[in-house]
């Protein structure tokens, strides 16, 4: 069952068109598939083998010939038809489906009553019989016929080419994408739907008309989604010059989909909770993630539909890469500097505990059991870094030739990351051998870097070790190019201009190519051990190491306190001057962790509340930067550091520090809560958005101190709010603190919003993810609310993923946790496996905890997989967290 990236073979039957046939209805739907076969092999009658699941069989015919029982053999996963002609002939296979039954939300599935599709990864075959793999590429049509009053909208891929009444209440249209195509991008829609339409002119002239669809009262909702594809339409003109194809780019949004989007060409099909936006009922977080992903599924129109991937192997090809053009993108339109510390804060938080557990993977994995677990924040996210350090080694200019030559080479192939790799080599006529690592070897490498500086040479060293840790299957590893951008601060907080660093015997000099200095320098650090000596140094500096996070690495460095706080004053690289302030709080959690386990007295320096009070009431800073460097480090990531993880102790010492900030700050944080008040017009633009995450940064400090007339500040902005950004996080601040008044504002919350699924989720995971002591019974309750349904996966994810996110209540000690989460595992499984997958995560890292808790959550874990009738998905992600 397990599949090898090492087992590949070219398919033996291309399919050049395939015309396919939908009767939609009600108890079953009629699926014809015709399909023009050409043969690969020659000579040999050898059979054609299909994938297909769930499906009922009705009839095959070759070159319009019913094909023999004897020929056709049936299994749960495959149709093998025997003694298919070796010249090119015409198959139709007739199957009947279930959509009102499919509760897995991939193939063809009913959410709301309307018809809609999800084939990525391996969704197809359960629509029809096909070779669904990603290196069979064909040209589809598509007839799609059903009730015209239930159905009145019928949408497929491509340009509309013929519609038109039927008999007996029916209608039908005829879709033609014009592009050859994967089947994972194949996308059908059929239902009640109203759309609201724009045009875009590209860059050649071209009309494009733009249609977003849902359901008649949500149309008013699609306006900011409509403005971010625009933007992203002209956005992949003016960077990669990249235009759109087609006459018609379709957009659907649906309210129960497994994940959050998919590019199905011309034809997106989205999560409800990533289009749907008004100020009333989405948040600036909401509003930034439709602009981020509308644009990402836009961009994959070049990057996954015209160059695709080989196989699902390749699978960062296309996402490593779309991720890491939706990061720039929303870096143009917000901020470049508070974008990059999002992101990389997601990654360290999730993709590095990742890669230190039992599912670690390399960026292309070597195996899989069930493809869908592989959509993974190491594909996806790492992939994105990987991406990006071609961009800093090889410059913009050099990134930007690596594209162009990508697409003049591979515009409608299906290829491997290997070719987008070689692309951006060759265009910049260059090769780094050990960079190809990247896509092999699992692990965060630690870069470990010692510096010293010579007064009477006037040189100043880096030394670098880089050592790549062990992971499941990989035993050793071998030292990879990692690009450290490195700058040096004078005395007064200025960056040095560089000139030249010594390396080995090879001497490299700087230079801008207008001329000017250069201030950042991009070392090469490819050996184990290596040294980097910069010249004419003047005076001894405060180096800024891995600026921008220049290679997703963990550093561990010999710099000291006092520099940590230089660098959070003067760093002209924003990450790292943010990546100073958590390096120090990181290192005061760790501190006092180990003091709270001893049971000694808590205590924060003075130096770190002064730091922080000086950022705070720097009003020369973006105050969204603000907002993130006021911030500590979250549970989770202190809790990697540690030996053995002790939630408890953590969450104490995080509340804690907390609360010192909040009252040592109390007059700057009631300052930035009163001066930055919401605008009466909502608007989601950077602009507007960093006030108001400053002041309600500071509104939950100082709720934190749980004194009345602070909590009053946050009743009262809870009972005022223009917009739900603002009530959302007075909700938030109030619920921190167990008592009536909590609880009233959660009922006062549901009462408003309960006609609204998207905030009402909302609701659940602000409960869900709370740290009061004893929430395991408060979700458990939560499960029988009528707010609360497991076929949706959005709530689902807000209760249950939400839940896990508490590491004290979730891994509680008493596996009160770990049982209700294995409890959904279980009931879910049956309804949609990959979603249940989704929610066993959470148990990979048990092996980072006590014996206490290693016995309780190993208990759940095999309880899991001792249960019959598991799917793949669930089986896999449990089995391999106990073995490793
Ligand atoms: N290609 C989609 C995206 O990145 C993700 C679809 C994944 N779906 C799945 N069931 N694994 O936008
Ligand atoms: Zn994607």
């Amino acid at each position: 069952k397990e599949i090898f990236l090492k087992d590949y073979k070219a398919p033996s039957f291309a399919f050049e068109t395939l015309n396919l046939k939908f009767q939609l209805g009600e108890e079953h739907t009629v699926v014809t598939s015709s399909i023009h076969v050409i043969p690969k092999t020659t000579g040999g009658k050898s059979p054609l083998v299909l994938d297909g699941e769930n499906l009922k069989l009705v009839s095959v015919k070759i070159n319009g010939q019913k094909l023999g029982d004897d020929k056709i053999t049936v299994s749960a996963r495959h149709l093998t038809l025997a003694s298919m002609p070796s010249t090119p002939f015409d198959l139709e296979i007739v199957t009947e489906i279930e959509p009102q039954n499919n509760t897995s939300l991939e193939g063809l599935y009913k959410s709301s009553g309307n018809f809609c599709t999800q084939c990525e990864a391996e969704g197809f075959r359960k629509i029809t019989y096909y070779q669904d793999r990603p290196d069979v590429m064909s040209k589809f049509t598509t007839r799609i016929e059903a009730d015209q009053k239930l159905y009145p909208v019928l949408l497929s891929n491509g340009n509309l080419v013929d519609q038109g009444k039927l008999t007996d209440g029916k209608h039908y249209a005829v879709w033609e994408d014009p592009f050859r195509k994967p089947c994972y991008l194949f996308a059908l829609v059929a239902g009640q739907l109203l759309s609201r339409d724009d045009t875009f002119t590209t860059c050649s002239g071209r009309q494009v008309l733009l249609r977003i669809w849902t359901p008649a009262e949500d149309v008013p909702k699609t306006e900011y989604a409509m403005e971010s594809l625009k933007a992203a339409m002209k956005w992949d003109e003016e960077v990669f010059g990249l235009e759109y194809d087609l006459d018609l780019f379709n957009i659907v949004a649906v309210p129960d989909f497994n994940m959050g989007a998919m590019e199905n060409k011309s034809l997106n099909i989205f999560n409800s909770k990533l289009v749907l936006a008004s100020p009333q009922t989405a948040t600036d977080a909401d509003f930034a993630a439709i602009e981020g992903v509308i644009g990402h599924e836009y961009f994959h129109n070049w990057t996954g539909n015209r160059v695709t991937c080989r196989d699902w192997f390749q699978l960062s090809l296309k996402e490593g890469l779309t991720v890491f053009r939706d990061q720039e993108f929303s870096s143009d339109m917000g901020s470049r500097g508070v974008k990059r510390i999002a992101d990389v804060c997601r990654l360290r938080i999730s993709q590095f505990s990742q890669d230190a557990g039992p599912m670690a993977h390399p960026v292309r994995p070597h195996s899989y059991i069930k493809m869908d677990n592989f959509y993974t924040v190491t594909v996806y996210e790492k992939g994105a870094e990987v991406v990006r350090m071609y961009q800093t080694l090889l410059g913009k200019a050099g990134f930007r030739k690596g594209m162009d030559l990508y697409f003049k080479r591979h515009d409608g192939q299906a290829v491997t990351c290997e070719e987008f790799l070689a692309a951006m080599f060759d265009a910049n006529q260059t090769k780094f051998p050990t960079f190809p690592l990247w896509y092999s070897q699992a692990g965060t490498p630690v870069l470990t870097v010692t510096t010293s500086y010579n007064a009477e040479a006037q040189t100043f060293t880096i030394k670098c070790r880089q050592e790549v840790p062990q992971t499941p299957g990989q035993p050793e590893k071998e030292p990879m190019l990692l690009p450290l951008a490195v700058g040096l601060l004078d005395s007064k907080g200025h960056d040095m201009s560089l000139s030249s660093v010594k390396e080995g015997a090879s001497l490299h000099n700087f230079s801008n190519p207008d001329g000017s200095s250069v201030t950042t320098a991009v070392l090469r650090v490819d050996k184990a051990e290596q040294e980097f000596t910069f010249l004419d140094v003047k005076e001894k500096p405060v180096a800024s190491l891995l600026r921008n996070f220049s290679a997703p690495v963990r550093l561990v460095s010999d710099i000291s306190d006092k520099d940590l706080f230089f660098l959070l004053a003067h760093d002209s690289d924003e990450f790292n001057r943010w990546e100073a302030g958590q390096t120090l709080g990181r290192k005061l959690m760790l501190n006092l962790v180990t003091l709270q386990q001893k049971g000694e007295k808590l205590r924060v320096d003075d130096a770190f509340i002064e730091g922080l009070r000086s950022i705070l009431i720097d009003s020369s800073l973006d105050k969204e930067f603000v907002a993130k460097a006021l911030t500590l480090p979250g549970e989770s990531e202190v809790a990697d550091l540690m030996p053995i993880a002790d939630p408890d102790a953590i969450h104490e010492v995080r509340r804690f520090i907390i609360k010192q900030i909040a009252s040592n700050l109390r007059q700057e944080l009631l300052k930035a809560v009163k001066t930055n008040p919401s605008a009466e017009l909502y608007d989601p633009t950077h602009k507007h958005r960093a006030p108001r995450s400053l002041k309600n940064s500071a509104l939950a400090y100082l709720v934190s101190l749980d004194e009345p007339a602070l909590t009053d500040l946050a009743l009262h902005q809870y009972k005022t709010a223009s917009n739900l950004t603002d009530k959302v996080a007075a909700l938030a601040a109030l619920s921190q603190n167990p008592g009536e008044i909590r609880s009233d504002v959660l009922a006062n919350f549901y009462d408003q919003y309960k006609g609204d699924n998207l905030v009402t989720n909302k609701w659940l995971a602000l409960q869900a993810m709370s740290d009061i002591p004893g929430n395991v019974e408060q979700v458990r309750k939560l499960l029988e609310h009528p707010a609360f349904d497991i076929r949706n996966p959005n709530k689902v994810y807000s209760l249950i993923g939400a839940f896990c996110s508490s590491a004290v209540n979730f891994h509680a000690k008493d596996g009160s946790g770990y049982a209700l989460v294995a409890d959904v595992v279980l009931q879910l499984d049956k309804l949609n496996p990959q979603v249940a997958a989704r929610m066993v995560s959470p148990f990979s890292r048990w092996r980072r905890f006590d014996e206490g808790r290693q016995a309780a959550a190993k208990a759940q874990l095999e309880r899991i997989t001792s249960t019959n009738g598991l799917s793949d998905n669930v089986y896999e992600i449990a089995s391999k967290s106990l073995v490793a």
